[in-house]
């Protein structure tokens, strides 16, 4: 079994969007350290393939299909993952989308929706019935996934700045809310990271690409693990007074 220091030996996790990604990363790093994982997400077969990789590591995983921003998939996820692995310990909210680039005013109400309900609705969802768990059953760690888009301005793609400045408030609140119930919630704002997300978005908008590329003091993007690294610091007991907290992981980008 290769767990690395056993930072969540016999906790569950739940990852959203653990399909690819950071998500995937994210899920596989809280599998080698001993983590019973629920991997979740909107494409069943990119979730059953992140469980697969965490079982032939000697790790122990379940997948669940479920869309983020539909309240009746995330209650039901969470009712999955207490069911198959007795409880929830800890959770990485996850799941986003790029979507809707161009200038605001070209933007379509279709388009910001779909950003919103899933980058920050979908966020809210899965807190809802995170923390309805957990307070009553012993607490619990929660790290939201946001973006260097909720922490600075970024022209081309005001409805997902605005919906990851949203998590970021999110996550204040509910740290205000809920940290006397013994539920501890962060939030990590990843930088450039190499994953399909960015090859999406190069198709798409190549100018926004190249401009959130330059002028990263470190010189690169992140690798997905260096992204869940942090998540899973801001998860475990080794952040246990780390609270309402927003972890900018982005190579220097959002100093300059
Ligand atoms: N890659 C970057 O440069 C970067 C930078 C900052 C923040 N982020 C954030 O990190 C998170 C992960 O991004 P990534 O780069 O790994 O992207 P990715 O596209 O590689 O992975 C995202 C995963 O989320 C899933 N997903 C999408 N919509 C969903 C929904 N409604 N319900 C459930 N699952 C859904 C996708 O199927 C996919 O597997 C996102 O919240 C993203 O906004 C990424």
């Amino acid at each position: 079994m290769p767990h690395r220091d056993g930072l969540f030996q016999d906790r569950t996790v739940l990852v959203t969007g653990a399909g690819s990604g950071i998500g995937r990363a994210a899920a596989v790093a809280f599998g080698a350290e001993g983590a019973r994982v629920v991997a979740s997400d909107v494409d069943p077969q990119a979730a059953a393939g992140t469980a697969e990789l965490i079982d032939a590591a000697g790790g122990t995983a379940d997948s669940f299909a479920a869309d983020v921003s539909a309240e009746s998939d995330v209650e039901a996820l969470i009712g999955f993952a207490v069911a198959r692995f007795g409880g929830l310990d800890a959770a990485l909210n996850n799941a986003g989308v790029p979507g809707a680039v161009g200038p605001l005013d070209e933007l379509d109400s279709v388009g910001w929706e779909r950003v919103q309900n899933t980058n920050l609705r979908g966020v809210w969802l899965c807190l809802k019935y995170e923390v309805g768990h957990m307070k009553n059953h012993g607490g619990g760690a929660i790290v939201n996934v946001s973006s260097v888009a909720g922490i600075v301005g970024n022209p081309g793609s005001a409805a997902y700045t605005a919906a990851k400045h949203g998590v970021v408030g999110l996550t204040r609140a509910a740290a205000g809310e809920y940290g006397a119930a013994g539920i501890r919630i962060n939030a990590v704002s990843p930088g450039l990271t190499r994953t399909p997300l960015i090859e999406g978005l190069k198709r798409d908008n190549p100018a926004l690409a190249a401009s959130l590329g330059r002028n990263i003091p470190l010189g690169r993007a992140a690798e997905p693990s260096e992204i869940a690294e942090a998540a899973l610091w801001l998860a475990s007991a080794k952040a246990s007074f780390v609270h309402g907290h927003t972890l900018v992981v982005d190579g220097g980008f959002s100093v300059l």
